[in-house]
């Protein structure tokens, strides 16, 4: 099947302490940020308008992840895509078009509810590229703008909607005990050269997202984030460490939402042609340790 997703083009997140965002993904992740008229605030990777968007809300949670097709026609083949597997897409129109920065996009949701947008025709402001306070760049391109870890409760359900109806490939399997005794099984999901732009991963916690990834050109990017986060009190979900599957070297503060970013350098590329499928005994070749977070921002888990 012809797969008309390209890459994870653009996340919106629901954020209910807006300053405290954009001291942490300003100052201490590198990540300009830039208030909109209406309130809402801007964070810039790359030559694109907008990689994240910051809406003020109570939830602290993902609002939508957009996915980025190559054109109208694209856009057009899979809204019927859609259709035919039965599943419902709106076309919100213009004015949200230009919200999203983007030519025109259609709505949907997995079967979970997400709420999923997939566009085309993204504003590139080539013009003013965006200027991080440490002069962090970040790996973007054909790779999209990095991945996200979606929390689920039926992954065989979800599993089935993003590979055979919007066309993901597996990449692998993790089978391991992040939380000693917990034994847990997550998924990942490619739709370009990145090893993976989505991830599935069966935990009880009382929100959708598990995790957004951005991944620095350099190594030396992530040791300074890293040490700008613990010099400001940031809680680190996971310490320092590198993934088994993907090979990112990556540390995890939380966000002031309560779910973490992932903050990695040299991300694993996929070459589909040698690629197979292999299950992975343990999250990391070694670091990443848990860390309980301090109890006021305690999911369960
Ligand atoms: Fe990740």
């Amino acid at each position: 099947m012809t797969a008309e997703i390209k890459a994870l083009g653009y996340v919106g997140l629901e954020v209910s302490d807006m300053d405290r965002w954009m001291h942490f993904a300003g100052d201490l992740l590198g990540i300009p940020a830039s208030r909109r008229d209406d309130g809402s605030v801007d964070l810039r990777l790359d030559a694109y308008s907008c990689r994240i968007r910051l809406i003020e809300g109570a939830r602290d949670d993902l609002a939508f992840a957009g996915w980025e097709v190559s054109d109208a026609r694209a856009l057009e083949a899979l809204a019927v895509r859609l259709m035919d597997a039965g599943i419902a897409a709106e076309r919100p129109g213009p004015e949200v078009a230009k919200d999203r920065r983007v030519r025109d996009l259609i709505r949907f949701s997995d079967s979970e509810g997400t709420v999923l947008e997939a566009f085309y025709g993204p504003l590139q402001r080539t013009d003013a590229p965006p200027v991080s306070p440490y002069g962090v760049r970040f790996k973007t391109g054909r790779q999209g703008l990095g991945h996200i870890v979606l929390a689920c409760r039926d992954k065989a359900r979800m599993m089935d909607f993003y590979t055979d109806v919007l066309g993901f490939r597996i990449s692998d399997h993790i089978e391991t005990e992040v939380i000693s005794g917990r034994p847990l099984s997550i998924s990942f999901l490619r739709c370009n050269g990145r090893h993976h732009s989505l991830a599935l991963a069966p935990v009880p916690i009382p929100r959708k997202i598990v995790h957004l990834m951005v991944e620095a050109e350099q190594l030396d990017d992530v040791g300074r984030a890293m040490y700008r986060c613990l010099e400001n009190g940031v809680h680190l979900s996971f310490t320092l460490g590198r993934h088994s599957n993907d090979e990112m070297l990556s540390f995890y503060p939380m966000s002031p939402s309560g779910f973490d970013i992932e903050y990695g350098w040299g991300g694993l590329e996929v070459d589909d042609e040698g690629w197979h499928v292999v299950t992975h005994a343990t999250n990391s070749a070694w670091g990443h340790h848990f860390q309980r977070p301090p109890k006021k921002n305690a999911d369960a888990g």
